[in-house]
């Protein structure tokens, strides 16, 4: 079988990054977060003081841009790649709410989107990927083979982002997690630079109604038309 490039967008909460790493595991592939760089990012800002309230001191961040390292090293036990920022596992601290409610902020500079797909780019130089993100067949891999778009509603979303956050033990209201689902989806939607929005050849999956199992048949069916 040939290696292809498969890109999965979709909105927050979606089970992209889930079913990437199924995908990836089946089929022998490198998997890639790219959300995850996007966080990395922004914990980078809030430990050396660059979000305050509010706001974000913009240009130091980009200043510091180049000193701002980031590589995945794969943690077999887990079956995917941590995130490491200037060679510290990062991997917990990026999940947290507080990167969550800053992180569509940061992705908004244009200046982190360059350096970050750039990265993301030679990543997939040789194909046999699966890359999720809200920019992946859009503008990471306009040429991807496979590109999926996924969509569920935003109250589905923000119940399983509540769950996973229960089970790491962060106690955060359903309000709260379901507000940061809609911000996102509306400041990710509306930026300037590489909003989201579905390929024009990308297949939509709602995944509302589905299992992971059909979720996963489903695009291992694709690969195989393809591939
Ligand atoms: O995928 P995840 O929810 O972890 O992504 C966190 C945030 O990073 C998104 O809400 C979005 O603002 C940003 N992001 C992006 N482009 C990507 C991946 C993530 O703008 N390719």
């Amino acid at each position: 079988m040939k290696k292809i490039t498969i890109a999965i967008d979709g909105f927050s909460s979606t089970g992209k990054s889930t079913l990437a790493k199924q995908i990836a595991a089946k089929l022998g592939y490198v998997y890639v977060d790219t959300g995850a760089m996007y966080r990395a990012v922004t914990f980078f800002a809030m430990q050396n003081g660059y979000i305050n309230a509010e706001s974000l001191d913009k240009q130091s961040l980009i200043n510091s841009l180049p000193f701002i390292k980031l590589h995945f090293e794969f943690n077999a036990a887990l079956g995917f790649g941590e995130m490491f920022l200037n060679d510290v596992n990062v991997e917990s601290e990026i999940r947290t709410i507080q990167v969550s409610g800053f992180v569509s902020k940061i992705a908004e500079v244009s200046e982190v989107r360059a350096k970050l797909v750039e990265q993301q780019q030679q990543m997939g130089k040789d194909k046999g990927i699966v890359m999720d993100g809200r920019d992946i067949g859009t503008v990471v891999f306009p040429y991807a083979e496979l590109k999926i778009f996924m969509t569920a509603s935003a109250h589905t979303r923000a119940q399983r982002r509540f769950d996973e956050l229960q089970q790491k033990g962060q106690d955060v209201p359903y309000e709260a997690v379901l507000h940061n689902v809609e911000e996102r989806d509306y400041i990710d939607t509306h930026r300037d630079d590489s909003p989201l929005r579905k390929a024009e050849n990308a297949i939509e999956i709602d995944n509302s109604q589905l299992t992971r199992e059909q979720q996963f048949e489903q695009v291992l069916t694709l690969v195989s038309n393809i591939a």
